[in-house]
């Protein structure tokens, strides 16, 4: 024992700290895991489009589809087999214009697809987005002046969507539009509404990110002129992202988001540690399209890549997780491996 190596692990006794002795069985591995995935730590996204009998695939992610209502149906089914506690809902609708119309009203695609679910499984969860960018005729998430995003008037807007949609009988809404003081607005008018015990779940750091790419082909929400990086925020920053929860929670949001996740656990990971509200993870459009890519031509094992990615996000400080893989990890967590991956 008088290598460099053991007398540096050598204890008084002379026996040895080895740390593969807890790695050294499947069951003392299990035993000694610091963080799972479960399924009733998954959101699972739909987009849902106006029609009958519209199952279409999105072409930038294999896998997902753009769904009328029926079909909506029957995927809240196969979520619930799945164990999955809630949805998240986009809506595209058949017509846009400037002041998002359709996203605030009682007819809406949202609003009848809130309605529908909820008439047929009560106890599913039911999260709705809320936010313009697939509303406006310019695909921006705000009322839109000259080439300037105009704040305080898109914030009665997004009041009126929130509203709506908890009216149609919405579980919990989730603003993503990233105007400033649109937590305490919406807060304020469901408050006044009678609906004070609907939580708001705020996307409260929000980065602009090329990351959400597939998505607004998915939502047909891409900005028609500039970018949205004068309302998300800079990719480079992250202090900034502990004040944009702060303010949020403050507010009144109850829940707060990261998004993307991936390429931000660092802020996951501050945001966890900081604050001590529910935080959930938007695993994104771009992230799933990315891995799904490289697992489809064989580059990444397809059934671990996306699991490890997974519970990456929930060491970083995740409590639940919004991802398009939420049904095939559900799967394989509850033991089926028959069913095909649906990206395969
Ligand atoms: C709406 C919204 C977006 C996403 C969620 N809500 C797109 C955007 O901000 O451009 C992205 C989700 C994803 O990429 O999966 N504003």
């Amino acid at each position: 024992m008088s290598s460099e190596f053991s007398e540096s692990r050598e204890k008084k006794d002379g026996s040895f700290i080895r740390t593969r002795r807890t790695r050294s069985s499947e069951s003392i591995r299990n035993l000694v895991r610091e963080n799972r995935l479960h399924p009733e730590n998954f959101v699972y996204p739909f987009f849902v489009v106006e029609g009958e009998g519209v199952k279409e695939e999105i072409q930038s992610m294999p896998g997902q589809f753009q769904m009328s209502v029926d079909n909506l149906l029957e995927g809240c089914r196969e979520v619930i087999e799945c164990k999955i506690p809630a949805v998240i809902l986009f809506g595209i609708p058949n017509s846009k214009d400037d002041e998002a119309t359709e996203a605030y009203s009682e007819k809406g695609i949202i609003q009848i697809a809130i309605k529908a679910i909820k008439e047929k499984f009560p106890d599913l969860c039911v999260i709705t987005d809320v936010c313009l960018c697939e509303y406006m005729n310019h695909g921006h998430c705000g009322v839109v002046e000259g080439n300037r995003i105009v704040n305080d008037s898109t914030l009665e807007l997004l009041s009126k969507t929130a509203l709506s949609h908890v009216v149609a009988g919405a579980d919990m809404v989730a603003p993503s539009d990233m105007m400033d003081g649109r937590i305490g607005h919406i807060r304020e008018i469901l408050d006044s509404n009678g609906f004070n015990e609907t939580p708001i779940m705020s996307y409260a750091s929000k980065y602009a990110s090329a990351f959400y790419g597939p998505f607004r082909v998915a939502a047909e929400s891409a900005p028609a002129f500039g970018d949205r990086s004068t309302y998300q925020m800079d990719p480079a920053n992250s202090r900034e992202a502990i004040r944009e929860v702060a303010i949020d929670i403050q507010e009144g949001a109850d829940i707060i988001l990261v998004k993307p996740a991936l390429p931000y656990l660092d802020v996951l990971s501050k945001v966890r540690s900081k604050f001590d509200i529910p935080v959930a993870a938007y695993n994104v459009s771009g992230e799933y399209a990315m891995l799904v890519a490289a697992m489809k031509s064989g580059w990444l094992d397809p059934e671990k890549a996306f699991m490890e990615s997974l519970v990456s996000i929930r060491r970083a400080g995740a409590d639940f997780i919004i991802t398009y893989f939420a049904k095939d990890a559900s799967r394989r967590l509850l033991g089926d491996f028959e069913t095909p991956l649906s990206w395969m």
